[in-house]
């Protein structure tokens, strides 16, 4: 993506040096412009540095102007995929929100046609002055983004809310804000299952898989980018993703409540998790102790969640199951997507090692036409935003 970062002049100038770095390290083209104040805070020789782009200034003796000063601006509003402010002070904000063009930021804030971004910082005071909140409605109906600003203690001493933003919630919602929709996924409800489920003995022993839920919550993400509504029920301890509606779990019979509780509204399921297949039988409220030790473990077995959802779907509904197999991979994937009905079923390789746990896999999607074009290897994040190009595809053209 090709992202303008705006600097003002805010104490919280410095932070925006980090997520210039973080941008770029993501892949990002980022050109950064300087307010004067803010360059009174951070000069453009970091962000330079950091960006390996041109940096700009106020106006057209400061910073890095390059052929045409005249027209920068245009071209610079032109050249976005995304305007983003960080931190924006009361002062740009409400000279964006009256359509002011004093210097280079705001006037390319005018001229652009990319998404804008807004992340504002400030003393609580002024983040609460009816101004200041009437202004960033004011940006938000003209199809503006704001992350609000979290609370703490504020460089000026008080504590309160005005606090920049986290910048890797800011840096999440730049991926939101600036990634292109998919028609067929837009404001469509999307349940995704991730992570492993656990079933326990007593409270300190359990039954687990190595599944981590990494896969699971890149889909979640790459699925909310392109504008789905998603609602995650997720195994394990890997953090949520911002953005997503989550339900915490631990046991299958959690995580089929949890779905079943929301299958109904639902427009697909994605069901990634790696759920037990077994539980014990009995389980102990008490540690179990040494000497009383349980020698042999009866099993019984756990509801299957993908079955009786897919049974459960209305017309319209779409389900996508994931296989994770050892061998026979494609043959195991399509005896799957018969029994249980699905649309499709993605499958993983997990022998050496692989997928679970893994930076980069491979997926081969296995629908009633058969085995379709492997999808990667890719590092997850990129690997579920080929998933979800797929998917939007073959929903494109079902018109599903
Ligand atoms: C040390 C210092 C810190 C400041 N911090 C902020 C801030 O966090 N937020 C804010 O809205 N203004 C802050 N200001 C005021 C702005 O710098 C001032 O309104 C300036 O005109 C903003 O210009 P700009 O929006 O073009 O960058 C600060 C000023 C100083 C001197």
């Amino acid at each position: 993506m090709r992202i303008i970062l705006g600097i003002t002049g805010g104490i919280a100038a410095y932070k925006s040096a980090e997520l210039a770095r973080m941008l770029a390290n993501q892949g990002h083209q980022v050109r950064c412009i300087l307010t004067e104040a803010g360059a009174r805070f951070i000069t453009p020789l970091t962000l330079t540095s950091l960006t390996g782009e041109p940096c700009y200034g106020a106006n057209p003796d400061q910073g890095e102007w390059r052929a045409n000063p005249g027209i920068e601006h245009i071209e610079l509003a032109r050249w976005a995929d995304l305007v983003t402010v960080v931190p924006a002070t009361a002062n740009i904000i409400g000279k964006a929100a009256n359509g002011l063009a004093s210097d280079l930021l705001s006037t390319v804030l005018l001229a652009t046609r990319a998404p804008v971004l807004w992340a504002p910082a400030m003393n609580t005071g002024m983040w609460e002055h009816p101004a200041v909140q009437a202004n960033l409605d004011r940006l938000r109906s003209f199809g503006h983004a704001v992350v609000d600003p979290g609370q703490g203690i504020l460089a000026c001493g008080e504590e309160g809310a005005g606090k920049l933003a986290d910048i890797n919630i800011i840096a999440e919602a730049i991926q939101v804000h600036g990634t292109p929709k998919q028609p067929s996924l837009n404001g469509r409800r999307v349940l995704i299952t991730s992570g492993p489920t656990r079933e326990d003995l007593d409270p300190v022993r359990t039954l687990t898989n190595r599944s981590t839920g990494a896969m699971g919550i890149e889909l979640a993400r790459a699925f909310r980018d392109v504008g789905a509504r998603v609602h995650l029920v997720l195994g394990g301890d890997l953090a949520a993703p911002w953005g997503v509606d989550t339900t915490r779990v631990r046991s299958a019979q959690q995580m089929l409540e949890a779905c079943e509780a929301r299958w109904a509204e639902a427009d697909g399921l994605v069901a990634a998790a790696a759920v037990a297949d077994q539980r014990p039988e009995t389980s102990s409220p008490e540690k179990v102790k040494k000497g009383e030790g349980i020698e042999t473990l009866n099993l019984v077995r756990t509801p299957d969640i993908l079955a009786r959802l897919s049974s459960a779907r209305r017309p319209g509904q779409w389900v996508i199951g994931f296989a994770a197999e050892s061998e026979k991979h494609l043959e195991h994937a399509s005896a799957k997507l018969q029994k249980k009905q699905l649309d499709a079923v993605l499958v993983n390789d997990v022998q050496d090692g692989k997928a679970f746990g893994a930076q980069a896999n491979t997926l081969t999607p296995v629908t009633a036409e058969g085995p379709q074009a492997p999808l990667g290897p890719l590092a997850k994040d990129q690997l579920a935003r080929a998933v979800v190009q797929w998917w939007a595809q073959r929903l494109e053209a079902r018109s599903i």
